[in-house]
This record gives C-alpha cells, sequence and structure tokens, in this order.
C-alpha cells in the first residue's frame, strides 16, 4: 500500500561573519542565516527508497540513513525523497548542513516526531560529522535556528544565543572567489596540523580571532559599526596567517581594500583554487557591486537574518 505522504522541508544557507576555523577551538563564533535555501521533498511510493539530489548524493543517502537510525523508525512502503537547492556548494555557505538539517527535519515530519529543533540540530550535527570529521557544530546550528547567532562549541555541546537584530543593517555584499577544491574537512585538517606543528604561534592567532569575534558581534549588538571595516581587515589578515586563503581570493581582497572597503574569506576557506565567497562591506555598497561587474565576478545579493529549518506546507 502506498503511504497517502507529502512533506516539504527547508533550511537555510549561512555566513559567518567571524569565527571560521577558530570556532573549532573553543573561540565563539558570529553567524547569520542567508536568503538562499534547500528544499527536501518527501513523497510516499509503492517501495524502493530513491533519492534526487544534484549533489553530494552520498551525504543525502546518510543523512536519510543516520535520520532513520536516530529516530529507530521503519518505512513503509517506499519513498521518493528530492533534493532542490539554491545554495551554492563548496562555497563557505554551508550547503551540506542546510542539506543534513532540512533531512532531519523532513523525516521527523514523515516519521510525526514533535519538532523538537534542539533534537533535529543534535542529529543534524551527528551527519555533519561524517562529512566534516572535526565539525564545530556552527553550521548545523545556524541552518537550523536560523537568524544570527552567537555559537560556541563547550566539548560535545555547543553555547548558542540568538542576537536580536532590529535595526537595519549596514548592505553587504557576497562576492564569489571560486568554488574550493579542499573539503571543509581538509580545511580544518591543515589548520589543526599547523597547531600541532607551531602550537604558540597558531594558538596566538586563533586567540586573537576569538577576540576579533566579541568585537564585531559587540558591532552587532550595539548596532554601531563604526569598528567594523578595521575589525573585517584584521579578520581577513589573521585568517590569511592561519593559511586558509588562496591567492585569488588574497588579490581580490586587497583591491576591495584599496577602493576603501573591507572583506574576508567566509568558512572555511580554500588555497588550491577558489576560496569560497568573500564577504564584503563598503560604506557605499554600490563600490563594491561596480568592482563585481568590471571584474567580471559571481556576486549573490543576500538578505542576512532569515528563518531557520522549516515546514514549507505549515
Ligand atoms: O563548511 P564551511 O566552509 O561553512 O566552514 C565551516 C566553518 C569551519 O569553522 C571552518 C569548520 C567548523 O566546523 O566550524
Amino acid at each position: 500500500m502506498v503511504e497517502e505522504s507529502n512533506f516539504l522541508v527547508s533550511a537555510p544557507g549561512k555566513i559567518i561573519i567571524s569565527g571560521e576555523h577558530s570556532v573549532v577551538y573553543g573561540k565563539p563564533a558570529l553567524l547569520a542565516a542567508v536568503d538562499r535555501r534547500l528544499f527536501v521533498k518527501i513523497r510516499g511510493i509503492e517501495k524502493g527508497i530513491k533519492i534526487i539530489a544534484d549533489e553530494p548524493e552520498d551525504l543525502a543517502q546518510y543523512a536519510f540513513q543516520k535520520t532513520k537510525e536516530a529516530l529507530n523508525k521503519k518505512i513503509k512502503g517506499g519513498l521518493k525523497i528530492k533534493i532542490s537547492s539554491q545554495i551554492p556548494v563548496a562555497r563557505g555557505m554551508g550547503s551540506s548542513a542546510a542539506l543534513a538539517v532540512a533531512m532531519v527535519g523532513a523525516l521527523f515530519r514523515y516519521f510525526k516526531e514533535p519538532w523538537d529543533k534542539n533534537l533535529i540540530n543534535r542529529i543534524a550535527y551527528q551527519i555533519e560529522k561524517k562529512q566534516h570529521g572535526n565539525p564545530s557544530g556552527c553550521d548545523n546550528s545556524i541552518a537550523c535556528f536560523g537568524g544570527f547567532l552567537w555559537f560556541q562549541k563547550r566539548g560535545e555541546s555547543f553555547k548558542i544565543r540568538p542576537l536580536k537584530i532590529d535595526f537595519r543593517l549596514p548592505e553587504f555584499v557576497l562576492l564569489d572567489s571560486g568554488r574550493a577544491k579542499e573539503t571543509t574537512g581538509e580545511m580544518v585538517a591543515l589548520v589543526n596540523e599547523k597547531f600541532k606543528v607551531q602550537k604558540a604561534e597558531t594558538g596566538r592567532i586563533l586567540d586573537s580571532l576569538g577576540r576579533v569575534t566579541e568585537k564585531t558581534a559587540s558591532c552587532f549588538k550595539k548596532a554601531n559599526f563604526a569598528l567594523l571595516p578595521v575589525l573585517i581587515r584584521e579578520n581577513e589578515r589573521l585568517l590569511e596567517e592561519l593559511g586558509v586563503v588562496g591567492k585569488k581570493a588574497g588579490k581580490i581582497i586587497r583591491k576591495i581594500e584599496k577602493l576603501g572597503g573591507a572583506a574576508k574569506i567566509c568558512g572555511a576557506g580554500g588555497i588550491k583554487q577558489g576560496s569560497g565567497v568573500i564577504l564584503c562591506y563598503h560604506q557605499e555598497a554600490k563600490v563594491i557591486l561596480d568592482f563585481a561587474k568590471k571584474q567580471k565576478l559571481t556576486y549573490f545579493p543576500v538578505k542576512l537574518g532569515v528563518q531557520g529549518v522549516r515546514d514549507e506546507k505549515n
């Protein structure tokens, strides 16, 4: 018998305003959900499990299995699961976390589980571990809760504080420096290698990143962005010292600085080719947009602070 079911759940992509990599070492991170979403649609079919996804299909398979196991449930008949996404892949915009969270959410709806976002987040974190090895959990948390988050990893648990932003934010522009060749897991491992070999030096960079994140969060809390350009530039310098910014992204960022703006990579980064999206800030956003057009760079106009995982049918 075919189960009469049809569910549609979505989760947003994200940017890390400050704190990538250092968040893995227990420092805080400031994150925002962005208005590009990933959708998981589930429909009951006669038999078999059919998962349709562009990429990464193996992660979709794993997310499905892991959630089923976590909930200790069996499928009656079969399922067709279709994934469609507006989030660019391998750009530091949290596409894999959005997939994990939306898959868990969709299966929660299918199995009629109570909509417990903390539990959805815990299961999504286990899925993220398969993809990234030693993730902080910040990506799945922002995809789950949405808005703006102050996030800190505490061993196996998270300290998550939503930030209330009820004022008009400065305009940010995301520029694409290209797809990273390395996975997030590889970039996290690279930093870990550096930490093992140059402990004191890497420790100093991570501490400084932690302080920059605190100051950046304070700009957002107080709605005072006077210091933001200085903080973004310092943030980028520290990420470069950490060794996660590629040449191409570095060059783009120097040009933006020359135009009076500030920019940083946004996520795990990448050194062999692209480093994902670059978060750019200028008092006049038009300067960045004109620059992007002139340089023929792809840019993403984004709205920050959107809703986390949600049932699109309710
Ligand atoms: O996967 P990305 O590019 O969004 O980067 C995640 C952020 C890192 O700090 C590099 C890793 C982590 O787990 O926090």
